[in-house]
């Protein structure tokens, strides 16, 4: 492990331990090359280390918006209606510029290494648009951030401890949580839409990595509990995927209000339209399709897929059920924090 040299960045960058990784090798079809970072070790794959530090030092505004989940909770989903609701309801510029665009993710360059640029490089033809998309997906964007114009929309899955430690003295920041059930199928199927992340082992082997804190980003309920120890902060908005499933009204409001946005009864039923799931999947400005022409998605599986609370069901066992309950229970002791239930 490498302890902090002399900056001001408190945490340990540790490698798994190589039995851990082996057994990882067995499941993924290229072995991930994650390390770990800080006391918690929330796991990431080995490029962020390069921002690690750049990202809990970036420099913040009053009007940057932050969208902070663990993965597959309604990130973009979230960002929509965020960035909407920020610019005037600007339908027009959202369905031009991609989310990816509007809406930098923070950390994304971790997941497209040396070895997938230069795969890219050899397979794709268009060399310009090659270089290109490297630079859009898999540089860090802590810098293009400090160079972009005001109101900055910025989205990530870093665990608060890992952002800039007085983010909410200065940004405002929309959390999103969502019952780890459903995210974990949601993170199964994504790992199999992303072909850097090729899953093909069955969902039972994916759900026993995810509660034993084995895959990117995890452990997922010190993530959502150290966002929801902050939720009454003014400058932090909690919410859950499934409030957004039973009321999105009421969601849309509650973030309208955290934003100081008025919202007409016409304007309401539009943003709800334009935020349904129908109306999602068709959009190609939110669905990251801009990304299949490159070979980075596989054919079989869609960024937008079922847009359900609940939906694991058909996926646990009696064994896995229960192990799910008991581990939620554990896990939930100390807080008082519950996911909603919709069913
Ligand atoms: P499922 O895989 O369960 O369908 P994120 O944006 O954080 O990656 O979250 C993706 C999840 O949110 C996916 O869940 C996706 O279908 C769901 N989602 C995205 N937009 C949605 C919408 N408009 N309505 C309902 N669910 C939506």
């Amino acid at each position: 492990s490498e302890q902090n040299g002399g900056s001001n960045f408190p945490y340990e960058k540790e490698e798994l331990k190589p039995e851990v990784r082996a057994e990882l090798a067995k499941y993924y079809a290229s072995e991930p090359d994650f390390v770990t970072v800080g006391p918690k070790k929330y796991i990431f794959l080995r490029p962020y280390l390069e921002d690690v530090e750049n990202v809990y030092h970036m420099p913040l505004r009053p009007s940057d918006v932050f969208v902070v989940t663990y993965q597959r909770s309604g990130t973009t989903w979230t960002q929509e209606l965020v960035w909407l609701l920020a610019n005037d309801l600007d339908y027009e510029t959202a369905a031009k510029i991609p989310i990816t665009e509007r809406y930098p993710f923070l950390e994304l360059f971790m997941f497209f290494n040396k070895e997938w640029q230069q795969d890219l490089l050899e397979r794709y033809e268009d060399k310009d648009k090659a270089l290109d998309l490297i630079e859009k997906i898999a540089k860090p964007v802590s810098e293009r951030l400090r160079l972009a114009p005001s109101p900055r929309f910025i989205k990530s899955h870093l665990p608060m401890c890992l952002l800039p430690p007085k983010i909410l003295d200065t940004a405002k920041v929309v959390y999103v949580a969502r019952d780890p059930r459903d995210v974990a199928v949601s993170c199964y199927h994504h790992s199999k839409l992303f072909k850097v992340l090729d899953f093909p082992s069955p969902f039972k082997d994916f759900w026993n990595l995810f509660i034993r804190n084995l895959f990117t980003e995890t452990p997922f309920f010190e993530h959502v509990k150290e966002a929801w120890e902050l939720k009454d902060h003014p400058n932090m908005l909690f919410l859950f995927y499934e409030e957004l499933i039973k009321d999105l009204p009421a969601a849309i409001r509650r973030v309208a209000d955290f934003l100081g946005k008025e919202v007409t009864p016409e304007q309401m039923a539009r943003l709800c339209d334009h935020l349904s799931f129908e109306n999602f999947k068709k959009n190609d400005s939110v669905n990251y399709e801009e990304l299949r022409e490159y070979g980075v998605l596989s054919a079989e599986e869609k960024f937008m897929r079922k847009g359900k609370a609940g939906g694991w069901r058909s996926y646990f066992d009696e064994e896995m059920t229960e192990q799910a309950e008991k581990w939620i229970e554990d896990n939930l002791k100390d807080t008082d924090l519950r996911f909603p239930t919709v069913n």
